[in-house]
């Protein structure tokens, strides 16, 4: 299970008036918990964090604040300074909470980070920083190519990462370089040259790394990024701030399960993706028959699915999509855990089974 670092409270600069004159600080609050957001980091070595001013270097030494995250902690106060007023300016601010012991969040098999770093929305004197919280990923073996993707700060379940994303982009990364995946339907979907775009919708996108992070792998693809109208504008800041590769790219639509717009049912999909869908056995059989109407018209098309198990009631999803005539196979890819431990999210590639066509 991974960790992410979140701002309970945004960065912001506070005045204190002290002997030297007017003085600034930086304060905010920080939590270590898992995607759901329902338990916290609790590792019995703890965790250093270092908070760091990224758009200021003149600040960086005064900056770099560190403190221990110990195995009961629920959340750490942060204050730093003082800052003189000409150091603060009317300038805009970025900051950085990390784990010491982790550079970059490296998306890659075997190097996935424990603790995924947070970076605060820009904040000044005048402004405090948005609730909102950037993730930057480094993808396989690429030094500096960086894939960045904003969340919520809040509790939603649409406006935030969860880690069948960040796997999803592990095993579509391998993918992509041609690895041996035991799924050679998606290996050749992916990597064979084609006349024209793949098209691709992803449902229940979130904040819509994995439809955006597979723009910025593959070339000449058309991304759909689909879920309920919740999820519009943080999807679309992320569209906006992505550097896909050539001829591709994303945009979105709303799309609940429940009602598929007919338009894109009769459409022809190369590929659906669907990451972290399933933990609601309620939402299950809308969510199967809404692939099963998008590949009407596509029988050949490939539906990529990440999951994580929480419950055992999601194991109904497989007798749903067995039902409704998808055959799959099935792969893993290890998350780290605590203790040393790693996790596991499972990834099926299901096509119509042919006497189901
Ligand atoms: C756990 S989140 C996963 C988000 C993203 N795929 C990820 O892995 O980070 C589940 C997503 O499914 C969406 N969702 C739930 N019910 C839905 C429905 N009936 N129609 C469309 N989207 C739905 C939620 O809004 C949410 O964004």
């Amino acid at each position: 299970m991974v960790y992410y670092i979140r701002f309970l409270k945004p960065p912001i600069w506070v005045k204190k008036r002290k002997a030297k004159g007017m003085q600034y600080y930086i304060q905010s609050l920080i939590t270590i918990t898992n995607d759901l957001g329902d338990q916290f980091m609790a590792d019995d070595l703890g965790v250093t964090l270092c908070f760091t001013c990224v758009t200021h270097p003149q600040l960086q030494i005064k900056a770099q604040q560190l403190d221990e995250w110990g195995p009961t902690d629920r959340q750490v106060p942060i204050e730093m300074g003082p800052f003189s007023a000409s150091m603060v300016g009317d300038g805009q601010f970025n900051f950085k909470a990390q784990a010491l012991d982790i550079s970059k969040d490296r998306l890659k098999t075997g190097e996935a980070p424990l603790v995924v770093a947070a970076f605060s929305a820009p904040f000044s004197k005048k402004e405090p920083a948005e609730k909102l919280v950037e993730r930057q990923f480094y993808v396989g073996d690429e030094p500096n190519e960086r894939f960045k993707i904003w969340e919520e700060t809040g509790n939603s379940i649409a406006r935030h990462l969860w880690d069948a994303a960040l796997a999803s982009i592990m095993f579509l990364h391998d993918v992509t370089k041609g690895i041996d995946v035991g799924m050679p339907a998606l290996n050749q979907l992916l990597t064979s040259p084609r006349s024209g775009p793949l098209q691709i919708v992803e449902l229940g996108s979130g904040c819509g790394m994995v439809g955006i992070g597979l723009t910025t792998m593959v070339e000449n693809c058309n991304v759909l990024l689909t879920d309920m109208p919740e999820a519009e504008e943080i999807i679309t800041r992320n569209v906006n701030q992505s550097k896909p590769k050539a001829n591709s790219g994303a945009r979105y639509q709303s799309l609940d399960w429940n009602e598929p717009p007919a338009e894109l049912c009769n459409q022809a999909l190369d590929l659906i993706l669907v990451s972290d869908c399933t933990y609601n056995s309620d939402s299950q059989p809308a969510l199967v028959s809404c692939m099963q109407a998008l590949v009407r018209s596509s029988p050949e098309a490939l539906v990529l699915v990440a999951l994580k198990r929480r419950h055992e009631s999601e194991a109904v999803f497989f007798d749903l999509m067995q039902s409704a005539g998808f055959e799959g196979m099935h792969a893993k890819v290890a998350l780290p855990a605590q203790n040393a431990q790693t996790d596991e999210i499972e990834m099926y590639c299901y096509r119509r089974a042919q006497e189901a066509l």
